[in-house]
């Protein structure tokens, strides 16, 4: 990971996470029918209350960052069919698998881009909108991938980041804990056959900041705005982020 100054945006690529992007590629292919499993189809309403809280209007432009295989970006559309999405992830295989979906649903108004969120090829202000689910845990550098959105999000625009947040009660952290280590992680790896991957997802779960320090790191990274909301018991944690 190559250091930078809290002005500059750092000279990062793909390539200096390169083994986490090589897990999403290879995981590619069985992703979504697990994320339906274990999240017992939750994960889409947590979709739908963080695209909602956009508030998205017909004509904006929107940067999926981690889009992944695109599941924001269809509730996006979902929601407001008029909307330009830009689905952004370093794993091309996961935007492939997102590429096919939105031929099959007919869906035009999507463009796909390789990249990493520490460096943006895009200009300042040019988004409307962004969003970053379940991908800021993956970040190489946090601070610099969140400084890079708050740069391309135009003034007075927003975004959304849905994540897994440590800060939930003692019974639900107890039963959550069990259920990614005794159930994910086994049944994940054998599945996807990459034990590696879902043992990487429940460490990276585990050990992720608290949202009172996430909240206090988006604000110094360019949002003058930052709200935090748990989803169900606080499993995981939605925030709107305006600049
Ligand atoms: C758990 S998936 C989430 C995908 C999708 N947003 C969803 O909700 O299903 C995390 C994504 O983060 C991407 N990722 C990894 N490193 C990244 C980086 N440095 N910048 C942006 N995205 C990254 C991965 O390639 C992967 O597709």
């Amino acid at each position: 990971m190559t250091q930078e100054t809290p002005d500059a945006p750092s000279e990062f690529s793909p390539a200096a996470n390169p083994d986490v992007v090589e897990m999403f590629n290879r995981i590619s292919r069985t992703y979504d029918r697990l994320n339906r499993v274990f999240s017992m189809g939750v994960d889409r309403l947590w979709r739908r209350s963080a695209v909602k809280e956009m508030k998205l209007r017909d004509g904006m432009k929107i940067l999926d960052c981690s889009a992944g295989t695109g599941d924001m970006s269809f509730e996006a559309v979902r929601q407001c069919a008029g909307v330009e999405v830009t689905l952004f992830d370093p794993a091309e295989k996961m935007l492939e698998i997102g590429k096919v979906k939105a031929e099959k649903k007919g869906i035009t108004n999507f463009r796909y881009e390789v990249g990493a969120a520490e460096k943006i090829e895009h200009s300042d202000g040019e988004f409307d909108r962004f969003m970053v689910a379940f991908g800021i845990r993956n970040f190489a550098d946090l601070r610099a991938g969140m400084r890079e959105l708050a740069r391309v999000t135009k003034a007075g625009g927003c975004g959304v980041v849905l994540e897994f947040t440590p800060d939930r009660s003692a019974l639900i952290d107890k039963i959550f804990r069990a259920y990614m280590w005794r159930v994910m992680r086994p049944v994940g790896g054998a599945w996807s056959k990459e034990r590696g991957a879902y043992a990487y997802l429940a460490k990276t779960i585990q050990n992720f900041p608290p949202t009172p320090e996430l909240t206090n790191l988006f604000a110094e990274c360019g949002f003058s705005r930052v709200e935090a909301k748990p989803l169900s018991f606080g499993i995981a944690t939605q925030f709107l982020l305006v600049k």
